[in-house]
């Protein structure tokens, strides 16, 4: 495979201007009355799948959003690589806190990011990302050089959960079949320092309703003689974690895996600097788990966070009320072997237990999934690192990270597969937040990459 360096080079204006186009339609899946956005967004990447080659390209219909497919199957003898993304993307709330519009693409440099960066919602998470292997494949198929087979799987729900794309999976066994799943989607640990996401967290994600009194009262006439259900909620969320940052809930650790010493110091040996760590959150210090690192607290141990928490009055000035209800939103990071089901159960069983019986406690699970790892001794994870040591000149240092593509255990499942993520967004991407931004020059390292990993998983799986 001849570097794809002066093609980028030659065309990358013509790259950038394609995924800014993208990043202008706000396919915001979690709200409904974007609906027609997001069916836009699939058409557009139907169209731009066509233009790189493939072959076949359909919108698959599913339950929910639907389903981008395509293939360029050259010889059936030959391996397939199934790329996987996703064209949605999160709600770009707050708005106040954009520098600019976030369906207004803009380049701007950044310190780590001299050569320029563009900044919109969805340009790292996951169009920018997704959108290198689109053109990866127009490199290979325009240059005649694509090795093996390729097939295309881009969905539009992974932001809310990937249940359609967990049906369309179960549906479609055959048409799926491959040799390597192959996602970017996540991020690595810096530009000199390249490395190959080798874990996922699992998920469990659910809603807590907590009530009290049937109507809001006067806190004045009633405060003090009826539980506040506000009041009640903090208290027993306070109650999940101990006074050394463990989850209280009973069996929450009976099957987390528990990484050896060694591996342990093998993880430590990564770089990663506390001191930035901190300056770039502006924290005084970190919090969480005792005993752990503050990679290994993000990584390899499950965690509990409370995602939003509401109820009573918030409007402006005072009322004195005690509300009726409180609600929060709870989300549980799971490591290998925790089963999210399970999960979900103990937390449930747990929190109606410990309520008081003044109150009255409903939980209602979202979604979830399962925590994922890559082997590093088998050929995806190899010709992925030979990839990297071409282009970034570097070998890639393996990485558990702390988010979640649920769907990736199922791929396992389903399809009888590894992924290999090779993602090349950084932390300070800001993905789900305000001013999200994509590095020009990791879109234009992981399109020169890419095409390194078909030619080298093709070599190796002779
Ligand atoms: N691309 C992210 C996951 C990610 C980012 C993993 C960076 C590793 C490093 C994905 O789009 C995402 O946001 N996943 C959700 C879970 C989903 C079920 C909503 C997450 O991790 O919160
Ligand atoms: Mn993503
Ligand atoms: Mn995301």
């Amino acid at each position: 495979m001849k570097s794809a360096k002066p093609y980028i080079q030659e065309n990358k204006d013509r790259f950038l201007n394609e995924l800014i186009e993208l990043l202008k339609i706000p396919s915001i899946s979690a709200d409904p009355s974007f609906k027609e956005d997001v069916l836009k967004t699939a058409e557009a990447v139907k169209m731009a799948l066509e233009n790189a080659g493939c072959d076949a390209v359909e919108i698959c219909e599913t339950p929910g959003y639907p389903i981008v497919y395509g293939e360029k199957i050259i010889d059936k003898n030959l391996p397939t690589v199934l790329v996987y993304g996703h064209y949605d993307v999160q709600p770009p709330d707050p708005l106040e806190l954009w520098d600019s519009p976030p369906f207004e693409p803009v380049i701007k440099k950044t310190k780590t990011h001299p050569e320029g960066a563009i900044f919109a919602r969805g340009a790292s998470d996951d169009k920018g990302q997704m959108y290198m292997h689109v053109k990866a494949l127009e490199y290979m198929t325009s240059t005649n050089q694509l090795p093996c087979n390729v097939k295309f799987m881009i969905e539009g729900e992974e932001e809310v959960g990937s249940s359609s794309l967990g049906w369309f999976v179960k549906r479609n066994q055959e048409k799926l079949a491959n040799d390597v799943i192959l996602i970017s989607d996540t991020g690595m640990i810096a530009n000199d320092v390249p490395s190959i996401t080798t874990g996922l967290r699992g998920l469990s994600y659910v809603e807590v309703e907590v009530t009290g009194p049937n109507r809001d009262l006067h806190s004045g006439l009633y405060g003090g003689a009826v539980a506040n259900p506000i009041n009640v909620l903090a208290k027993m969320i306070g109650s999940l974690h101990d006074e050394n940052n463990h989850i209280a809930i009973p069996g929450f650790y009976d099957r987390v895996e528990t990484l050896s010493d060694i591996e342990r110091t093998k993880m430590a040996e990564a770089p990663f600097s506390l001191k930035n760590y901190k300056k770039a959150l502006e924290i005084d210090d970190v919090y969480g788990e005792r005993g752990y690192t503050t990679n290994e607290r993000n990584a390899i141990r499950p965690t509990l966070d409370v995602n939003g928490i509401w109820g009573g009055y918030i409007g402006e000035g005072a009322k004195t009320v005690i509300p009726s209800k409180a609600y929060a939103k709870i989300s549980m990071r799971l490591v290998p072997n925790q089963d999210w089901e399970e999960i979900t159960q103990l937390f449930t069983n747990h929190f109606e237990s410990i309520a008081p019986k003044a109150v009255k406690v409903k939980v209602t699970p979202h979604h979830g999934g399962q925590a994922y790892v890559t082997p590093i001794d088998f050929t995806g994870y190899k010709a992925a690192e030979k990839a990297y040591e071409k282009t970034f000149g570097k070998t890639p240092i393996p990485q558990r990270s702390g988010g979640s593509i649920p769907i990736v255990a199922l791929f396992e499942k389903e399809l009888e597969s590894k992924t290999i993520l090779m993602g090349f967004g950084l932390d300070s991407d800001a993905i789900h937040s305000p001013n999200e931004h994509y590095g020009i020059w990791n879109f234009l390292k992981g399109i020169e990459t890419i095409p390194q990993f078909f030619y080298f998983f093709t070599e190796m799986s002779k």
